[in-house]
């Protein structure tokens, strides 16, 4: 067992549990005490009298901290950028005819299949860095820029690399039914998938699939479910995005963890999630960058106790941001959310999305010490001052993390 880390003289520090709905603690000029990369104990700053018994003590200046945020939906491990699709959908091309034209998903495939195993690596690793220092601690990482068995191995080798590189919290998730492979058949390729699944079960946690008009169906995702679910993988399911299709009640009901997007979900599909405690991924970046104007049904899903998570869904198509607070701050004045719930959202509700709730999006007693000490003495200036950077620092498992200094492209 190591010494104590003290960091004292915090004005707010916020945790955040499901005892918390529909939001957050708040605790006034308090201690954090660190221990082996876990939150001991946090005191009353009153009760520290001297630095005597830690190893360190850390004035944090009456500024306010917020747990680190976990970003539970991602595809940061690609090749290539975008841009020119970017300008294509400003002048009036839908995302999903883009795809439809063999370009979107199929043009990062197209570059990811070239790519090297060390070039996706080294590409993913500036990204995390950049995620990390504007305040996220624990990410999910899907593949899905493959879509053949060599390339998804080939992506999902690099997320377990990045794990142990940069010693955060990631989950994988195997995601070969993103989009049918050009050229091919969607039913043989989603064979295929069921077939090869036994041989990425030692490489990620979970599974999903992209179910969505013309590109795969509710039944693809019963099959591919079921499957997965013998084999004990995570469920996961894109759904409801463009188009309402049916494929959140169909994963609901057999246990997903999660449900992304949901910006066509019905109230039934509400029920379902509830049902079966199902957590609701939303992910305002996307409808932002896409310039969609539907939203999901934030409030009834609040009603209906399910609980909301929030991500950037960080991919080179339709959301390239690498930045939490960014859509935190949307899912706030889009979605109508309290900085409360926004916050919680984005910190535990995205861990439990993960099954990591336990572990780590609180910062309560014996989880990772993952959080951010921000430059304001009021967290809810990161929803008032929206666009700015708060994050002042961020600490993983109680450490400081050294920020990049390179710019944001890749
Ligand atoms: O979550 N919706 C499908 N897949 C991704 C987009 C990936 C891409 O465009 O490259 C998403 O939005
Ligand atoms: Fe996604």
């Amino acid at each position: 067992m190591s010494g104590i880390d003290c960091f004292r003289n915090i004005g707010q520090l916020v945790q955040a549990d499901a005892s918390t709905q529909p939001g957050i603690r708040l605790r006034k000029n308090c201690a954090l005490l660190v221990q082996d990369g876990r939150v001991h104990k946090i005191l009353k700053d009153s009760e520290i009298k001297s630095s005597k018994g830690y190893t360190k003590v850390i004035d944090c200046e009456g500024r306010a901290v917020v747990p680190g945020f976990v970003d539970c939906h991602t595809h940061l491990i690609y090749a290539g950028e975008r841009k020119d699709e970017m300008v294509e959908r400003m002048s009036g091309v839908p995302y999903l005819e883009i795809l439809e034209k063999g370009g979107g998903i199929l043009n990062t495939v197209r570059a990811t299949r070239r790519a090297t195993e060390n070039e996706l690596f080294d590409a993913a690793r500036k990204r995390m860095k950049r995620m990390m220092a504007l305040g996220t601690t624990a990410f999910e990482i899907k593949s899905g820029y493959g879509l053949n068995l060599n390339c998804e191995m080939k992506m999902l080798t690099v997320g377990k690399k990045l794990r142990a590189s940069l010693k955060v919290p990631v989950t994988l998730t195997y995601l070969g039914a993103h989009a049918v492979p050009e050229g091919e058949d969607r039913e043989a390729y989603l064979e295929e998938i069921i077939e090869h699944l036994p041989r990425f079960r030692t490489l990620a946690d979970g599974i999903d699939i992209f179910c969505e008009k013309d590109v795969f169906t509710v039944a693809d995702l019963r099959r591919l479910f079921l499957q997965a679910k013998l084999l004990g993988f995570n469920l996961r399911a894109h759904v409801e995005e463009f188009s309402h299709q049916g494929g959140c009640f169909e994963a609901a009901k057999l246990g997903a963890l999660s449900c992304d997007h949901l910006e066509h979900a019905a109230p039934r599909d509400i029920q379902a999630m509830h049902a079966a405690g199902t957590t609701a991924v939303l992910m305002p970046g996307v409808t932002l960058f896409l310039g969609g104007e539907k939203h999901p049904l934030s409030h009834s899903m609040l009603d209906a106790g399910v609980t909301l998570a929030l991500a950037t869904d960080c991919n080179p198509g339709s959301c390239p941001t690498y930045n939490m607070q960014t859509v935190l701050t949307l899912a706030a004045s889009m979605y109508r959310l309290t900085p409360e719930q926004a916050l919680a959202a984005g910190t535990y509700g995205s861990a439990k999305a993960l099954d990591a709730e336990k572990d780590y999006g609180g910062l309560l007693p014996k989880q990772r010490a993952d959080f951010n000490l921000l430059k304001t003495n009021d967290y809810r200036d990161m929803f008032y001052y929206f666009g700015e950077n708060f994050v002042d620092a961020t600490y993983i498992a109680g450490k400081k993390f050294r920020a990049p200094k390179d710019p944001a492209t890749q």
